[in-house]
């Protein structure tokens, strides 16, 4: 079965062009100058006025993740429905290490919970909380598998932490097998002391998740990691990045020569420590995260967008990590360290950096190649992903410019979440139509893929080291 989508500007993270995309089975068949495609043949997808943009690849998710004393709340199933409602069509999601598990144990437990499940194409990346002999041959085992990035947390003592000598056999590790090694990049021990300080002075609100884990935490813990991946040559991706200062030891690690990159997540260039997470009474708990928002009067959020234009960043992620309100994010009222860290934004990370282009932060291009081209590339999926051109997979989305979105408004979004993080934005654009190699997963009907179309994924090692 061949589809032509007909009438669009193609845009690519290297430029945009009116152009004909011939579709053949699950893969883009040829590209066409407008009107130059089969007359005859294929089904015909109208994009007059619409942008033709390759999926999303959202490379920072966590489906059903045990955390907090409780499950991220949306599964493999809703989590990748609600992605394609938003134009991404391919995810990588967090394989869990807890100490004292077996990394290749948990790694074929993930595959039990996506298998058969998926809306969009997944693959996975490792935690890895326990660093012993086991877990680093599982480094070269899970690589055969096309698991080639491994993340590891300086901070959530007892549970995810790493002290820096596991983080250094970790990267010698990863500089030796080509894997990229991820940093959650907080200094736990300081964030762990002020936090008792402030719930023994009775300071339990959600405001307080912000002040206990300052931007100091997060650019010490940043200097850090660059430093033991400077020392072991490993090729070194921080995640979650949400204060400038951070920003500022990845750029001027990329400029002494260093393999370091940067992903921030829409919540650092729209929301702020002020706004959400000093709302009144418990309400802030819809916006603990970590690293947690920032203060808008220190400048942050501008700095961020400055740095995705500039390239201090690289690129745009979610950490979707969604709890609702009622039972889970409520296990902390009264105390705002026992309130599950994570935001849901799987479904609007396209919609919301588009927003970026409207007001002219970015360029379309860049809007691309933030959001897919880079993520595929980063991660060993690009030429497959993250691109329109002969060969690619079909993952596809229409982008109308002149559409509207709103979002979050009572129920419309498709998490499992009782709450919209993002309730009252007003996006101008709006995804029209997304292909998955080949499938329309959603159309002006709306939701039209099945559970079980996306396939794993495996990926090779990232195409940004040589
Ligand atoms: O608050 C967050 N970021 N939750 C998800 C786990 C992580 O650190 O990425
Ligand atoms: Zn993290
Ligand atoms: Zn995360």
């Amino acid at each position: 079965m061949s589809t032509l989508i007909q009438g669009g500007l193609v845009i690519s993270a290297t430029g945009s062009v009116p152009a004909d995309v011939l579709v053949d089975g699950e893969t883009i068949a040829a590209i066409f100058a407008p009107g130059r495609g089969p007359a005859e043949g294929p089904n015909v997808i109208d994009a007059t006025g619409k942008y033709v943009i390759p999926g999303g690849v959202d490379a920072h998710t966590h489906m059903e993740m045990p955390f907090g004393g409780t499950f991220a709340s949306d599964t493999f199933e809703t989590g990748t429905r609600a992605a394609a409602w938003g134009g991404t069509t391919t995810i990588v999601d967090f394989v869990v290490q807890y100490p004292e598990q077996r990394v290749l144990d948990q790694y074929q437990a993930w595959h039990a919970k996506a298998a058969g499940h998926c809306a969009i194409d997944y693959g996975f990346h490792q935690i890895l909380s326990d660093v012993q002999d086991e877990s680093l041959k599982a480094m070269d085992e899970l690589i055969a598998e096309g698991v080639t990035s491994f993340k590891l947390f300086m901070a959530y003592k007892g549970v995810f932490l790493s002290d820096d000598g596991q983080i250094l056999r970790a990267f010698q590790k990863g500089a030796d097998n080509g894997a990229m090694m991820m940093m959650h990049a907080e200094n736990g021990a300081m964030i762990d002391v002020l936090v008792q300080q402030a719930l023994a002075a009775g300071n339990t609100s959600p405001y307080f998740h912000g002040l206990t884990r300052p931007w100091q935490a997060e650019a010490e813990a940043t200097h850090r990691a660059i430093m033991i991946a400077d020392l072991t040559g490993a090729p070194l991706y921080v995640v979650h990045v949400s204060a400038k200062q951070a920003v500022e030891q990845i750029a001027a690690a990329r400029d002494r020569g260093l393999n370091v990159f940067g992903e921030t997540c829409p919540q650092y260039l729209y929301l702020s420590l002020e706004e959400q997470l000093g709302a009144p009474g418990f309400e802030g708990a819809k916006w603990v995260c970590s690293t947690p928002l920032r203060s808008r009067a220190e400048g942050h959020q501008d700095h961020m967008w400055q740095s995705l234009r500039t390239n201090d960043i690289q690129m745009v992620s979610t950490d979707h990590c969604p709890f609702c309100m009622k039972d889970q994010k409520e296990m902390g009222i009264g105390d705002f360290s026992k309130i599950p860290n994570g935001i849901g934004s799987v479904e609007h990370r396209m919609d919301l950096m588009y927003q970026g282009v409207v007001t002219g932060q970015i360029t379309r291009e860049r809007w691309v190649e933030i959001t897919s081209t880079t993520p595929a590339r980063m991660f060993g999926l690009y030429g497959r992903k993250g691109v329109i051109q002969p060969g690619a997979d079909a993952d596809i989305v229409v982008y109308d410019p002149q559409g509207h979105t709103s979002i979050g408004v009572g129920r419309t979004h498709h998490m499992n979440m009782d709450y919209s993080a993002w309730e009252g934005f007003e996006i101008d654009g709006h995804v029209d139509l997304v292909m998955s190699r080949g499938s329309v997963i959603v159309d002006s009907s709306g939701y039209v893929g099945r559970a079980g179309h996306g396939r794993y994924v495996p990926r090779g090692l990232s195409q940004y080291l040589a």
